[in-house]
């Protein structure tokens, strides 16, 4: 077996981000935005890593130290066969976590099915419960009541407390904060605020559409009085907050205002094989020869690049070491 690999900042490789699919059937306007993206696109299916390369990939990043996978986008729920897949995955020595990050969608009918599987969390995006703004935030094509109904399948499956995950947006989804709060205090999900991040290059990012946690947390507190929570583990992304009426627990995912980079342990994988060590890197490192040759030309193709990363975006942004060309985060899966 090889050994555990780090970085050039030390940092162990842990956690593994594998798109599945770079299709959406949602158009956020900060990621896919209609305009930019046509309605059909999409690698043919040939183009994606077959579930036996990906199964070879998960295997090769267990070999080097990860322990959690987290399956991503696109849409996940997009990808024909997505039990199958994660019925390979779950049976895989030294993964400890397998989750899954999707918008909601189509969760209703596919929650059972990867209860089954063997998946373990589920992860879903929800910038709004205002029918109309959540329609809009789609780009005109997601219905907030088939998220909701999503989220309460998945509880029905047997997930235990989901992650809802809000990016907040100045003067465009701020006024929802409150709503979602209250929706989701004590139903044991937690919901997340992640500051809108310069990602991809379809958002035309500015610092002014950013709402810092900061802000949140004060607003949120002045109303449900919070207490702040130690991370449940090294490198954790949301800082945890618990409310004071033992109403459950929220978080806030600060890479703007407060960079994270000094534990980052993720590397991600898009559908068509690239790595990428950094959700702002500019180009990937295809791994599909290493793959074609098997898991240990694939963990040691990992490792080399791995060993080799010193990607810290987040903290450098702005500064002139960086470039500002970043891969898309549909490809990548956030
Ligand atoms: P848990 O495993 O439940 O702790 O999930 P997580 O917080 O690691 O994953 P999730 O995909 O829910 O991350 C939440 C959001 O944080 C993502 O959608 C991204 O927007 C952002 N994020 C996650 N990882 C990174 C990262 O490495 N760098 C930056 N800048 N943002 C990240
Ligand atoms: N800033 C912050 N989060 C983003 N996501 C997509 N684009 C951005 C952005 N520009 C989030 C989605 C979803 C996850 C996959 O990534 O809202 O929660
Ligand atoms: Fe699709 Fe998620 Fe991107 Fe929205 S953020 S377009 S749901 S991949
Ligand atoms: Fe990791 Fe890059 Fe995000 Fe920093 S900006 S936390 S290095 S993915």
């Amino acid at each position: 077996d090889s050994a555990p690999v780090v970085d050039r900042l030390a940092r162990p490789l842990r956690d593994l981000r594998l798109s599945v699919i770079e299709a959406c059937n949602f158009r956020c306007g900060y990621c896919m935005p209609a305009d930019r993206i046509p309605e059909d696109y999409g690698l043919d299916a040939a183009g994606r890593l077959s579930f036996e390369a990906i199964e070879t990939l998960a295997r090769a990043a267990a070999r080097l130290g990860a322990t959690k996978l987290r399956i991503t986008g696109g849409e996940p729920l997009l990808r024909r066969g997505l039990p199958e897949l994660v019925a390979r995955l779950a049976r895989i020595e030294g993964i400890e976590d397998l989750a899954m990050t999707t918008n909601g969608a189509l969760l209703a009918r596919h929650a059972g099915p990867l209860r089954a599987a063997g998946l373990r969390r589920i992860t879903v995006s929800l910038d709004a419960l205002d029918p109309a703004l959540f329609r809009q935030l789609s780009g005109g094509r997601g219905d907030v009541a088939d998220v909701l109904a999503g989220i309460a399948a998945a509880e029905a499956a047997g997930f235990g407390p989901l992650k809802i995950n809000c990016v907040v947006q100045r003067g465009i989804n701020e006024a929802e904060v409150e709503g979602l709060v209250a929706h989701f205090r004590g139903s044991g999900h937690v919901l997340r605020f992640i500051e809108y991040m310069d990602v991809g290059t379809c958002n035309d990012w500015r610092r002014e559409g950013v709402v810092s946690s900061a802000e949140l947390r004060d607003r949120i507190h002045a109303r449900w009085p919070l207490r702040a929570l130690d991370a449940n583990y090294r490198g954790e992304v949301a800082r945890r907050h618990a409310f004071l009426d033992g109403a459950g627990e929220i978080g806030f995912v600060s890479s703007v205002s407060a960079p994270f980079c000094g534990d980052c342990h993720r590397a991600r994988v898009s559908a068509d094989g690239h790595l990428y060590t950094c959700l702002f890197s500019s180009r990937g490192v295809d791994l599909r020869p290493a793959l074609a040759q098997g898991e240990a030309a694939a963990a040691a193709r990992l490792a080399q690049v791995w060993s080799q990363r010193a990607d810290r975006y987040s903290e450098l942004r702005g500064s002139t070491q960086v470039p500002r060309r970043h891969v898309e985060m549909f490809l990548v899966g956030g």
